[in-house]
Formats: C-alpha cells, structure tokens, sequence
C-alpha cells in the first residue's frame, strides 16, 4: 500500500487564498508537487520579514525540509524560473523538473501579447506571460519539453526550423524570428543553471508515495479557469481541477487522499469573461479596497463581487472536495448584509447549475444580515452569530463542510474545525 496524496485546488477564479493554506500545510509535508500552470500564477508569502514570490517553484521551497517537485503538466519558462529560484539557497536535493514539463520560451509571450492584442474587446486578459501559446504547442505536438534543454543545439536548430515553417503567420504578429547563436548562448545558459534539477519526476512521484512520504499537490489558478469545467474561452489553457493532478504528475485516481477546495468568503476574477455576481458598485469597490484585490502577478484591479454558490457546487463535484477552506472572511467585516447568488435566471428561467454560456445567466440573490468583526477570529464559536449563519448557510447550499476558515492573512488567524 503506497501512500495518498493531499490536494489542493482552487475553487473560483483563482486568487482564493490557496498560499496561505499551501504554505501552512507544506510545513508537514515532506513534498509539495505542482500539477499544472506556470508563472501566471503567484503568490507572496513574508516570512521574518522577508518577502518572497512564487510563481511556479511549489511552496514547499519555504519549508526547509521540504522537497519540490514541477510536474509534466505545467509550462515552465527557464527565464522566469531561474529569477524565481535567486531567492533561495541552494536548491541542490531539493528542487525536481519533470523532463516532460513544455518549456515555454519568450516568443510565447509575444504570440500571447500580440494574439492579445488582435482580439481587441474580445481579449481573454491574459497575463501575457505565453501560457495559451505554450499549451497550444504542446497539444499540438510542435512543443519542446524540458528534457530537450539537455541538448541545446539540437533544441536551437529545431526552433529554427518551427520560425521557418510558420514564417507567414509569425511575420502577420510582426514577430521575428530568434537570432541563433543567440538563442543557442540562451538555450545553453538555461541548461547550465537547470539542467541538473531535470529527471523523470514520475518515477520519483511512484517511489514516494511507495516510501510513505507526507506528499501535498499544489493546485494553481481555479476550477472556473479550468480548460473544459470553466468559462471557455475566457479560462486558462491547462487543466486546473484535481484530475490534472494525476495527469500533471503521473499518477493515477486511486493515488489521491483528502482534497481541500479553496475559496474566498465573496468572489473575485483577473481579466475577462462571465461572472454573474459581480458587483459594478460602491459595494464592490469597497471588497476590492478591504481584499487587496490586485493581482500579484499583474497588479491589475481585481473584479469584485458576491460569492456564488451555484458555481461553486459544480467546482465541489468537478474536483471531489472534502472539505472547503474558507478564505478572508474578514474582508466581509463591516457590511450590513452580505450577499449569495443562489440561482441563476437564463432566458426567464430559474436554474441552480452552470449553464453552457454563464454569460447568459443572470444572479439571484439572497441576503443575509452582516457583522462587525472576525478579524483574527481562531475559534468557531468566538465569531458573531451572523457569520456563524452566513458560513452554515454557504455549507447547506455547496453540501460540504467548511473545514478551515480564514479571518486574517496571519498564518494563526485561522479557524480548524
Ligand atoms: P493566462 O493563464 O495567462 O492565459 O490567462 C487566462 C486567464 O486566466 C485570464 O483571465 C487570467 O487573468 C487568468 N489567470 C491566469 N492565472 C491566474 C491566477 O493565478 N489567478 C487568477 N487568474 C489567473
């Protein structure tokens, strides 16, 4: 009997919150394992003092006998990753780089930007960082994974020849093609600093959860940005739910253990596309102002609005969740009532799942009175009865329990139950 995999998935639009639980949880794991993504996502976490921003290295980076793993289902940009890896010591024992990860290089950004930038107001609001470009090479077989980085003239003449072929279609982005020595000198310097942490992560995967180790799946962006269980178009391109998790890493259903869903006491999204409870007014403004809602990876404003319970039953059942980690439930402090979509009208009718267009649904709410204050809450029973009633109605309608309730981003200002 190998050992099961704890999971953490995100459970709106991403941003739920999920470093402060991952960073909590990856100070009793032994690994901490990304599944999917790349450096879109990002989260700061200070410890003594010191600020520090992940976007793809896993979390467990922070936890000094944690060790790392970067699955086959995440797009790794070698550039970004070795400025995200100058933060640390050495890595050495520490760090692992499935050989089968999708290496994402500049001009994926730029095809991103510049695909962007053609979409006009159908513009997705990518992070512009060449995720959807990397992806799309991958599935469309015209992709280079990490393990190519070992030979990097081989990877350099194949670059070439992939500018070559699509010259046309790079010419009309008004994108050239890389110089090669140049990109051969880049390709080689990634290598020098990588190339060491590059293996077959799944082998590795199979081994510890045959030795028992304590292993945590770290979960990036959310299932609302999932490829097929999201907004498509308006999503990211990989796949964010917990089946990525097996995927993303090689291993298979029976493998995984508790999976904890991560999501925000109110609701928020980066970037384009359908979000029924958005709030356009002052009430949105103000959970933007007491959240801090801008992106870390962006620093763009975050939309703001009212936790939506209809998503968020189809994003439990699509990932599995055990139990849901309520995030910032603070930021509600203060509000006179407080808001939940609970159904959504499409064409006169009342519906209570996610439609095929969400961009055709429109809110239905219920009211529920507000409270003063849960800043810094740590036991259930010490919050106002109001929240109480707020967190035990949100458990009724999503059918899960709330297991772990957050009420500041100190790591002991939390709620076990
Ligand atoms: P991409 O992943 O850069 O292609 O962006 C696609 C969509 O996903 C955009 O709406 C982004 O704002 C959103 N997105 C990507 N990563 C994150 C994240 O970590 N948090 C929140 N939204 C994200």
């Amino acid at each position: 009997m190998s050992t099961k995999a704890d999971l953490i998935v995100g459970l709106q639009w991403g941003d739920e919150g999920k470093g402060k639980i991952v960073d909590h949880m990856a100070q009793t794991h032994d690994y901490v394992c990304r599944f999917a993504g790349g450096h879109n996502a990002g989260h700061t976490i200070v410890i003594n003092g010191k600020k520090y921003a992940l976007h793809l290295i896993p979390s467990g980076v922070l936890n000094p006998n944690a060790k790392n793993i970067v699955g086959n289902g995440v797009v790794l940009s070698p550039k970004d990753f070795i400025i995200e890896m100058e933060q640390f010591d050495n890595l050495d024992g520490r760090l692992f780089l499935s050989d089968k990860a999708h290496v994402l290089l500049p001009y994926h950004a730029l095809i991103d930007q510049a695909r962007e930038r053609m979409k006009g107001d159908k513009a997705i609001g990518t992070t512009g960082k060449g995720i959807g470009p990397a992806y799309g090479d991958k599935i469309a077989r015209v992709g280079h994974r990490l393990g190519e980085l070992l030979n990097p003239p081989k990877l350099t003449a194949k670059i070439m020849a992939f500018f070559e072929m699509n010259k046309p279609i790079f010419d009309a982005m008004k994108l050239d093609a890389p110089n090669e020595s140049a990109l051969l000198a880049e390709l080689q310097g990634y290598k020098d600093v990588l190339g060491k942490y590059i293996c077959d992560t799944t082998q590795l995967m199979w081994k510890i959860m045959d030795e028992d180790k304590k292993i945590l799946l770290e979960g990036a962006q959310g299932t609302m940005l999932d490829i097929d269980h999201g907004t498509y178009p308006y999503v990211t391109s990989s796949t964010t739910v917990s089946a990525g998790a097996c995927s993303g890493l090689g291993i298979n259903p029976k493998d995984l253990g508790k999976v904890t869903g991560i999501a925000k006491a109110y609701c928020t999204r980066v970037g384009n596309g359908p979000f029924p409870s958005e709030d356009f007014g002052a009430e949105g403004d103000l959970l933007r102002k007491n959240g801090h809602e801008f992106g870390t990876t962006t620093g763009r404003p975050r939309r703001c609005g009212w936790f939506d319970a209809v998503a968020m039953r189809h994003a439990v059942r699509v990932n599995g969740v055990d139990q849901v980690s309520l995030m910032k439930l603070d930021v509600l402090d203060g509000f006179a009532e407080v808001k939940v979509c609970v159904a959504y009208e499409v064409e006169g009718k009342e519906i209570n799942y996610v439609p095929y267009d969400l961009e055709e649904a429109t809110p239905i709410y219920k009211s529920f009175a507000g409270w003063d204050k849960t800043e810094g809450v740590r036991d259930f029973d010490a919050l106002p009865d109001t929240a109480k009633a707020y967190i035990e109605a949100l458990e009724e309608m999503i059918g899960t329990k709330m297991g772990i309730i957050s009420t500041s981003p100190e790591r002991e200002d939390t709620i076990i139950r």
